[in-house]
């Protein structure tokens, strides 16, 4: 299969948001307790109850931002039940996930703690479904208020005397859903409350977040844009990646050559449901002053046999390195509309990045994929089309057996990513390169591949999946030519 393309180096089309790459951490199974927070007093190497090997390669990737703490937990969480001397906070069960105790030994404190120690910008989400308009406010002002206040004074007592920077702080979860099966109008109107509570203290400038639509609700939009769009700077997006249905999801390894192709197709519809949202949004915002933010993005499948089915526990193979560099080419492109994207989640649920086992910790294919993309964080979208080349499965419809993306940094690199989603055939790529200032650049990459569709790093083999270099791309006249391995995402390095 060849293809055939052009690279505009000269048009640059805006800024890709670094935050595109961030997180989203929820008290769910085991990725706050064990993947994140072990404690002070654990024997797994930790800075103030946190782990270290988990903060490094989290740095490694250059985290922007993490979202905390949900999800569901968050419409059910009060903030005050995690501040405090450990010992006398709240023992409670997580209704929600698993129906497991919440010592609630990871609070705000900790929270702050951990971006502090990853040097990203915190997102919280604020309780809606099951909080007060009180509760809300006075956490705001716990995080954000310098001055004389009672909550300063909280904060204080509790071992912080200096506020917070507290950027992004989202007005309720899914309140469609778990936060409180809310018709749009009804949420509308409790967003446009709540949010005015929502305070921006001491130069501190908060975005606030509301809570939008379920893949393709597109009247929750609406209603929500209509109603509200004055009040917010942007709003989220929710669509998980599942190759089967909801009762039978499929699973995250062993699974055959159909389901490799339906996972990707399906991944392929965020462009669909963010290009449909986006018009929605352009008739209330033409200017584009408001972001959309897809904070819970990524596959979904059937839990770990013998896991806890609450936990949603899942291996992460080379397909969700697929997935998640699709994802990020889509995100790029439609990066006038979206400012944030936070992958669902972390450390050892859905489709995370960082899989634990005890003081054990493994990187995923996905993890990988956020490494080989970080080139492109606050880097300059430029212009490159990509034609021929389709892939289809057992006579189901195409979709594109490639799809790409390119950047210039700050330094002048440019990086192009191409995923190659057939999992049969190999690909060549050759890319007319344009507008380019220097023309003795050089091409070298990085590819992650494997020699099974599902094949995953484990504890006993966590370097089965990872980048290689890569040396089938060269230039020659001005033209790029790129072997692509079958189903592989390659990052080739333009400098
Ligand atoms: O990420 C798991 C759950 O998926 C979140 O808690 C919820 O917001 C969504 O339904």
């Amino acid at each position: 299969m060849s293809l055939r393309g052009i690279l505009n180096a000269d048009i640059g089309l805006g800024t890709i948001n670094r935050n595109i790459y961030g997180h989203f951490s929820e008290h769910l199974g085991r990725c706050i307790y064990e993947g994140i927070w072990v404690g002070e007093d654990s024997p797994i190497p930790n800075t103030n109850g946190i782990r270290n090997d988990v903060v490094n390669a989290l740095k490694q990737i250059k985290i922007p931002v993490l979202r905390w703490p949900g999800g569901c937990f968050a419409d059910e969480y009060h903030w005050m039940d995690g501040i405090g001397p450990k010992e006398s906070r709240k023992r409670m069960i997580n209704t929600h996930w698993g129906g497991v105790v919440e010592n609630n030994h990871f609070g705000t404190h900790e929270f702050m703690e951990l971006c502090r120690q990853l040097e990203c910008e915190p997102y919280i989400n604020g309780n809606v479904g099951s909080g007060t308009v009180r509760e809300m406010s006075e956490w705001v002002e716990y995080l954000t208020f310098q001055g004389e206040s009672p909550m300063a004074a909280l904060r204080a007592e509790n071992g912080r005397k200096d506020a917070w920077k507290v950027t992004y702080f989202g007005v309720g979860n899914e309140n469609w859903g778990c936060g409180g099966q809310m018709r749009p109008e009804y949420y509308a109107d409790l967003y446009r409350q709540y949010q005015t509570y929502v305070r921006n203290y001491d130069g501190n400038r908060i975005h606030r977040i509301a809570c939008g639509p379920n893949v393709d609700d597109y009247n929750w939009m609406e209603v929500a844009m209509r109603e509200a769009h004055r009040f917010m700077d942007s709003i989220t997006l929710h669509y998980y990646t599942i190759p089967g249905q909801w009762g039978e999801k499929g699973a995250a390894t062993g699974f055959s050559e159909a389901e490799w192709f339906e996972t990707l197709r399906k991944t392929l519809r965020m462009d669909e449901l963010i290009t449909r949202h986006t018009a929605i949004m352009d008739k209330y915002d033409p200017t584009k002053r408001i972001g959309l933010i897809v904070d819970e993005w990524g596959t979904w499948y059937d839990v770990e046999p013998g896991t806890v089915p609450g936990f949603l526990y899942q291996q992460n193979s080379l397909r969700d390195a697929l997935v998640a560099g699709v994802n990020f080419n889509i995100f790029h492109k439609h990066r006038d509309r979206v400012r944030m994207a936070n992958i669902a989640q972390t450390i050892n649920v859905l489709q995370a990045v960082i899989l634990t086992d005890g003081e054990q910790m493994v990187l995923t294919p996905t993890y990988h994929v956020f490494d080989m993309y970080k080139v492109h964080q606050d880097a300059e979208l430029l212009q490159l089309s990509l034609e021929g080349g389709s892939y289809s499965f057992e006579g189901k419809e195409e979709i594109p057996a490639v799809t790409s993306t390119a950047s210039k940094d700050s330094e002048g690199k440019i990086h192009i990513s191409l995923c190659h989603l057939n999992h049969l055939a190999s690909a060549e790529v050759s890319i007319d390169l344009r507008g380019l200032a220097d023309t003795s650049l050089k091409a070298s990459g990085v590819t992650i591949t494997g020699d099974a569709i599902d094949v995953h790093n484990t504890f006993d083999r966590p370097d089965q999946v990872k980048p290689q270099p890569f040396s089938e791309c060269s230039i020659k006249d001005g033209v790029l030519t790129v072997s692509l391995p079958a189903m592989s995402v390659t990052t080739i390095e333009l400098a």
